[in-house]
């Protein structure tokens, strides 16, 4: 393996990251394993085994060569020890490419490790913009984009943001940092969505999902992790008061599958009373953090979708499910146009009124994610880029 004629370096860190990787790491060792050495370097972002390891065992995704354990903490300590870390691997590697996913920290220490040593950047999820630079991960995105040498966007909207940004889609090879060069390719997590899909009901059977015996149809999948709703103690009390008010007037149970983060706030930052309500309570179902295939399965049976994550909104839409949105934007600006999603934020009112309104709605699910071989698109410009004489 290590005779391969190119090595690309594959940084991931935070759950979802480690999921996307898995369609690049299939598409290597199926189409281009005899010349391309894949190396993946963990950074630690995401820890417990039902954050991190339990998605390479069942994506079946090579062990990280390298773990930088960074672990937990503030923004610039947690981004500094990752770039000193992905530096020194850089360094020893000298990779003829870094891969990049999303909108992390681990995004971000990568794309400013690899780009002061000069080594070519493909950013996986590009262009896609809130608009809201209070988001760490807004900040992180637009680093990254303009550290990249190849930028690939999973939708139209993400080009756009792009070419506004003064990016173009008409630059000619050899791409470099200066002279980037930008694709639309679909997105790798529909590519998951859709090679997984039966193997994840067979192997996480939704009547088994945490001993709850659901039924499908029959309950709402809920997930809360930004820091923005689960750090403020208002829009935290605001969203979770809906939650009960839904499930016990309206007879519905809420499965929650809880990110350590929301874990530690809920006792913090929920009012005394609605704390001792959510925790006792029959109809809203918390569980540890789900598996992929368990997320899958959940999100597959589900009556409907609420969620602060990106991923889920858009795992949500793949399943043809309706999706009520906690945060004021999305990045995902065609699955509001689909009209299948509403943005709610953390407002009582309007999570009461948007779950009555999908939940009388036919919607519609144009496929606007590609065709499930975003993986393959990506692999052959890489290959390209890899091989050009002006590298
Ligand atoms: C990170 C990403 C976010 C992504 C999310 C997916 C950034 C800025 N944010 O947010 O874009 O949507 O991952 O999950 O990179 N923790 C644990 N165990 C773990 C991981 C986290 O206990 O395995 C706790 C720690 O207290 C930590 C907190 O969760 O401080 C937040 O983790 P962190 O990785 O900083 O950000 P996420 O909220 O997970």
């Amino acid at each position: 393996m290590k005779n391969s004629m190119y090595s690309l370096l594959s940084v991931i860190g935070a759950r979802p990251q480690i999921i996307k990787s898995a369609a690049i790491s299939r598409a290597i060792k199926n189409n281009y394993s005899g010349a391309v050495r894949e190396i993946i370097l963990h950074t630690g972002q995401h820890y417990d085994q039902n954050m991190s390891e339990i998605f390479f065992n069942e994506l079946q995704i090579p062990k990280p060569n390298y773990n930088l354990n960074v672990g937990s903490g503030n923004h610039g300590a947690q981004t500094a020890k990752m770039i000193k870390g992905i530096e020194e691997v850089l360094l020893n590697e000298a990779p003829s490419g870094v891969i990049l996913y999303g909108d992390t920290n681990s995004t971000l220490a990568g794309a400013i490790a690899a780009s002061k040593l000069h080594i070519p950047i493909f950013h996986i999820e590009a262009g896609l913009r809130s608009f809201n630079k209070g988001m760490p991960e807004e900040i992180n995105r637009i680093v990254c984009d303009h550290a990249s040498t190849l930028l690939f966007s999973p939708t139209d909207a993400g080009i756009r943001n792009l070419i506004k940004e003064g990016f173009s889609t008409e630059n000619e090879e050899p791409y470099t940092i200066d002279n980037p060069g930008v694709f639309h390719v679909g997105d790798v997590m529909y590519d998951n969505s859709l090679y997984f899909a039966t193997l994840a009901e067979e192997q996480a059977p939704l009547k088994e999902y945490a001993g709850l015996n659901l039924q499908p149809g029959c309950y709402i999948l809920a997930t809360i992790h930004r820091d923005s709703n689960t750090d403020n103690s208002s829009r935290l009390n605001n969203i979770f008061r809906a939650l009960l008010d839904i499930s016990e007037k309206k007879g519905v149970d809420i499965v929650l599958p809880l990110h350590p983060r929301t874990a530690k706030m809920l006792n913090q930052n929920l009012e005394t009373g609605l704390y001792k309500r959510v925790i006792s309570s029959q109809m809203i179902k918390i569980t540890q953090p789900a598996s992929f295939f368990e997320m899958i399965t959940l999100e597959k049976n589900a009556l409907m979708v609420m969620t602060d994550s990106g991923g889920v909104q858009k795992e949500s839409y793949f399943f043809k499910k309706p999706c009520l949105i906690f945060r004021p934007e999305t990045e995902w600006i065609e699955i509001l146009d689909s009209g299948s999603a509403l943005l709610v934020d953390a407002d009582y009112d309007s999570i009461m009124d948007g779950y009555v309104q999908l939940l009388e709605k036919n919607c519609e699910y144009p496929q606007i994610f590609g065709d499930g071989r975003a993986a393959e698109a990506i692999m052959e410009v890489i290959m390209r880029q890899l091989v050009s004489p002006f590298r």
